[in-house]
């Protein structure tokens, strides 16, 4: 049916889990994963590559899910969203370092902060600051953001 026609049902691997999903050709990840898969930790903000909120991990490298087509996902590869790192140190040090304000920013940092303490579990000041300029806190509760991101480290040596 002509309804139909520009519809794919595509499986994704969503923290671990095969999903099965129609989706349109113009419909971001950071879409899916919200609208049709449930997974809201992952946020609209910009929806336009800048802010970082809707970061998730792909393959364990931290992309901006606003900026990726869903059917661009290769078949197979392991997406994980915040739903998928729950109760990480990260998570943890966020909270006693009071790392957010309004929060809204906050899975996106989570997510990527996540995956620098696995690249780059020794990263210094200058490496952790360049990782995390993708992400935008409107708060500007950047210093705690930093000093959870240090006693994380601290934690996992
Ligand atoms: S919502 Fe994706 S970068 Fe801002
Ligand atoms: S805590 Fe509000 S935008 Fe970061």
């Amino acid at each position: 049916m002509k309804a139909y026609e520009n519809i794919s049902l595509v499986k994704l691997k969503v923290n671990g889990e095969t999903r099965d999903v129609a989706i349109r050709p113009a419909d971001t990840l950071l879409r899916v994963l919200r609208e049709k898969l449930g997974l809201t930790a992952a946020k609209p903000g910009c929806e336009n590559g800048d802010c970082g909120a809707c970061t998730v991990l792909i393959n364990e490298k931290p992309v901006k899910s606003c900026m990726k087509l869903a059917v661009e996902v290769d078949a197979g590869a392991e997406i994980i969203t915040l739903e998928g790192i729950k109760n990480s140190i990260i998570q943890e040090t966020f909270l006693e370092e009071d790392g957010f304000q309004c929060g809204y920013c906050t899975p996106g940092f989570l997510v990527n902060a996540y995956a620098l303490l696995k690249e780059h579990p020794d990263a210094d000041d200058k490496l952790a600051k360049e990782w995390l300029e993708s992400n935008i806190c409107r708060c500007t509760g950047y210093e705690g953001i930093r000093n959870a991101l240090k006693l994380a480290q601290e934690k996992l040596k």
